[in-house]
């Protein structure tokens, strides 16, 4: 089955923070999974860069928006190779092919009679680039989001035909009611939906950074019908020559957060609907990383540097700790103490401790060869039906929920070293057999659960899989038992090394 999975576009009039590598990263972890699967799989990223956000920013910086384009958009190119996302491509809006796609899709939304001229007025917030109704604005005039005092704008627009797709939506809703998860998300929208769809603007006047509308090129189209349509766009020009749509359209997962669940969640499929193009198969929406119980934003200035966070623990540390720390689809906070405190307790102490001492005591007893053994009892029961779970977790998009899954099992490895204290049984010639199983045992659980943390943490995994002498990443032999003894062990090294305190590290 052909898996495909998006993050939204970002916007470039800002630099990367982690709140973008978090939604990055979840869709790389769904992508790896599914290639470790034998998927056939398209992961998409890439930058919004038209329209106000990006139009105003470049003005306050003096610089042409093409200029800030891009700049930002290495940027996240370089954020996204950073964090290891093995995206297939890389989509900017400014591409001229991307661009040619919105104008088709426009002028096919006007010729089905979805698009009519007239005049809009509104509260308009310019970052957000979406006008707000009285509903929506905090303190009678502010954006919700950036709290900024919002002003009323009139304009001359195209508009789509958005209010007569709200009976066909709540019809989509009804029918499949897995179409967006979380749940709270689900009846977010559809009571949104419920509460009456106004027509959308589909152009903007005042505007030049953009797609010209095909009929009128004196506007340029919105930038979010634009930015919407780079799921759909990107297939038809990711690989020259190749139509990727015939096998990758529709999407399996949107992954999005909160912020733009409406732009997803209902704009998005009136669009398709009214282009007649197929609906994706799932929206998920996961919560926003808070920072002293505030969102991370650009704009809000309690920004996180990604780069200075991996520079110091590395990249699968990062990793780890986002999807460790906040339950995927809540809201969650991160800290630097609450990163330290995972860094040390769970991946140097239960996984990396767990490694080295497995390593050292087949080193050690068995001249670093595995022993032939069949897995222990207590393990075995422990891991049955982990990868057929974990599975599950993935195809309902609970990153955290399958880390967790495979955690509990690191730690029932930890115990098991406890409990059966393979130490004391190598002194006692005659507990050799059961020294076989312990240690068996113990590499084989580790090889297992490196396979199935792979897409958390793929450096650190590829590192332990290969000094096991076992580099097979598939999720087939995912499976305790699969693989016998006889494999020689090489060096491994610290995992996660310990790291001094971070103020005295970054002094
Ligand atoms: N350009 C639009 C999206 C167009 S998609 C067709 C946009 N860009 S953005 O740069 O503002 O990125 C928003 C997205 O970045 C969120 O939906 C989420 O995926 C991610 N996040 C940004 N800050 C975040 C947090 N603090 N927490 C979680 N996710 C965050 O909106």
């Amino acid at each position: 089955m052909a898996y495909y999975v998006t993050t939204p576009i970002y916007y470039v009039n800002g630099e990367p923070h982690l709140g973008h590598v978090y939604t990055t990263v979840a869709a790389d972890v769904l992508a790896r999974h599914m290639r470790q699967r034998g998927e056939e799989v398209f992961f998409l990223t890439g930058t919004d860069e038209h329209g106000e956000p990006v139009a105003q920013a470049a003005e306050r910086e003096g610089v042409p928006p093409r200029e800030l384009a891009e700049r930002n958009a290495e940027r996240f190119k370089e954020v996204a190779r950073r964090v290891d996302a093995t995206n297939d491509f890389f989509i900017r809006t400014s591409d001229p092919e991307h661009e040619t796609v919105v104008a088709e899709i426009a002028a096919r939304l006007k010729d089905n009679g979805h698009v009519y001229e007239g005049v809009y007025e509104g509260l308009y917030c310019p970052r957000c680039a979406d006008f707000k109704t009285d509903s929506e604005v905090v303190d009678a005039n502010k954006c919700p989001i950036h709290l900024i005092e919002l002003e009323r704008e009139q304009e001359q627009n195209w508009f789509f035909r958005m209010s007569a797709f709200q009976e066909p939506l709540e019809r989509l809703y009804t029918e499949r009611p897995d179409w967006v998860g979380p749940r709270n998300r689900y009846n977010e929208a559809l009571s949104f939906i419920r509460g009456g769809l106004n027509d959308l603007s589909l152009s903007r006047a005042r505007l030049s950074w953009g797609v010209p509308v095909p009929w009128d090129p004196e506007q340029v189209i919105y930038v979010w019908i634009d930015a919407l349509l780079n799921y759909y766009s990107a297939l038809t020009y990711a690989r020259p020559g190749e139509d990727l749509r015939d096998r990758f359209w529709p999407p399996t997962v949107h992954l999005i957060a909160k912020d733009i669940l409406k732009f997803h969640a209902i704009i998005w499929p009136a669009m398709l609907m009214a282009a007649e193009i197929e609906l994706p198969r799932k929206l998920f929406i996961h919560g926003y990383l808070l920072m002293d119980e505030h969102k991370m934003s650009k704009s809000l200035g309690n920004v996180l540097d990604p780069f200075e966070v991996m520079d110091v623990y590395g990249t699968d540390a990062l990793r780890y700790y986002l999807l460790r720390e906040v339950s995927f689809g809540q809201d969650g906070s991160i800290s630097p103490e609450g990163f330290e405190t995972r860094y040390n307790t769970e991946l140097a102490n239960e996984y990396g401790n767990l490694a080295s001492r497995t390593f050292a005591m087949i080193g050690k007893y068995r001249d670093g060869v595995v022993p032939a053994a069949d897995p222990a009892p207590e393990v075995a029961m422990q891991f049955d039906g982990l990868a057929a779970a974990v599975k599950e977790r993935i195809d309902a998009v609970e990153v955290s929920a399958a880390l967790d899954d495979v955690w509990e099992r690191v730690r029932a490895l930890n115990r098991f070293v406890t409990e059966r204290e393979p130490w004391k049984l190598a002194k006692d010639e005659a507990a050799a057999t059961e020294l076989d199983c312990v240690l068996y045992t113990l590499a084989e659980g580790l090889r297992v659960v490196s396979i199935l943390l792979t897409p958390w943490m793929p450096s650190t995994t590829a590192r332990l899989l290969a000094a096991l002498g076992q580099p097979d990443e598939s999720l087939a032999s995912a499976e305790l038992g699969a693989v016998g003894g006889g494999a020689t062990l090489a060096e491994l090294g610290q995992l996660f090394p310990r790291v001094e305190p971070r103020a005295e590290a970054s002094a």
